[in-house]
């Protein structure tokens, strides 16, 4: 389980995060959905502590990851896939050497195992067979579901998901969305997902959040989400300029 409290963050005097407070349930998939801009990737860096906040807790495990050492951190993340926005392939690696990545780095899994590990990754995002090939000779999509294979290629408890399917058709989207959840299905990981594909994301999602002037304003299943009456979530899901979200 994975706990947000109370969490401020400011970058330069603009204050980003104004106390977020989220628990994240064990085994089921969370989203985080927002407007552009409103903190979503800044909250989610901190649940692994790519970020730190100003004040406030990340509890993992009931364990305030805001607070530990280089070493501890460093095991903490290994807990952890993510799926960066942009899924960040390294440009200079063939799809095979970027899904193999973690392995080679964090463990020492042996080359063998990494190989049958990587093609078996691969294989689970319909990529199989095409290890060799170079990030640039790959569609949006198929770089999207490269960097889910070595999100999971770890075998990690907790995948986070910065916005899976923005950019991709509405088929490949779903696709994406069949897939995390096909892959949740299977491993049993804690997901956390940022995305702005609604309201299609909530098929996939247990748990809906908004985060919206610095706080989640909302949260809950995705049928009782929808039917909030919170203005918040009625002009966030309407996509109207006027009503209570401001812009950063
Ligand atoms: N490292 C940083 N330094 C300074 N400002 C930052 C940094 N990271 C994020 N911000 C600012 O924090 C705000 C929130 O950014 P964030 O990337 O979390 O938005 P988002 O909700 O993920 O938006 P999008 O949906 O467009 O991805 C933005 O105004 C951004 O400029
Ligand atoms: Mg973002």
């Amino acid at each position: 389980m994975i706990r947000v409290v109370d969490l401020h963050k400011s970058f330069r005097g603009q204050q980003v995060l104004k106390g977020v407070n989220l628990d994240f349930a064990t085994g089921k998939i969370t989203t985080i959905v927002g407007t552009s801009g409103c903190g979503k990737t800044v909250l989610l860096k901190h649940l692994n502590a790519l970020l730190l906040p100003d004040r406030g807790e990340v509890l993992v495990d009931g364990v305030d990851i805001t607070k530990l050492g280089q070493k501890e951190l460093y095991e903490i993340r290994g807990r952890f896939g993510v799926l960066f926005q942009g899924a960040a392939l390294l440009d200079s690696m063939t799809i095979f050497d970027n899904v193999a990545f973690p392995l080679r780095e964090k463990t020492d899994t042996t080359e063998p195992q990494i190989r049958k590990k990587v093609e078996e990754r691969l294989e689970q995002v319909g990529l199989e067979g095409m290890g060799y090939k170079y990030p640039a000779e790959l569609s949006g999509g198929m770089k999207k579901r490269a960097g889910l294979a070595r999100a999971l290629v770890m075998d990690p408890e907790i995948v986070l998901f910065d916005e899976p399917t923005t950019g991709l058709d509405p088929v490949l989207g779903t696709g994406i969305h069949e897939l995390i959840a096909r892959t949740q299905q299977t491993f049993g990981f804690t997901g956390v997902v940022v995305s702005h594909t609604i309201p299609q994301v909530f098929e996939i999602s247990d748990y809906v959040a908004i985060l919206a002037n610095g706080v989640i304003e909302e949260v809950g299943p995705p049928k009782e989400f929808q039917a909030s009456q919170n203005p918040v979530v009625q002009q966030f899901i309407r996509g109207e300029t006027e009503g209570p979200i401001q812009a950063l």
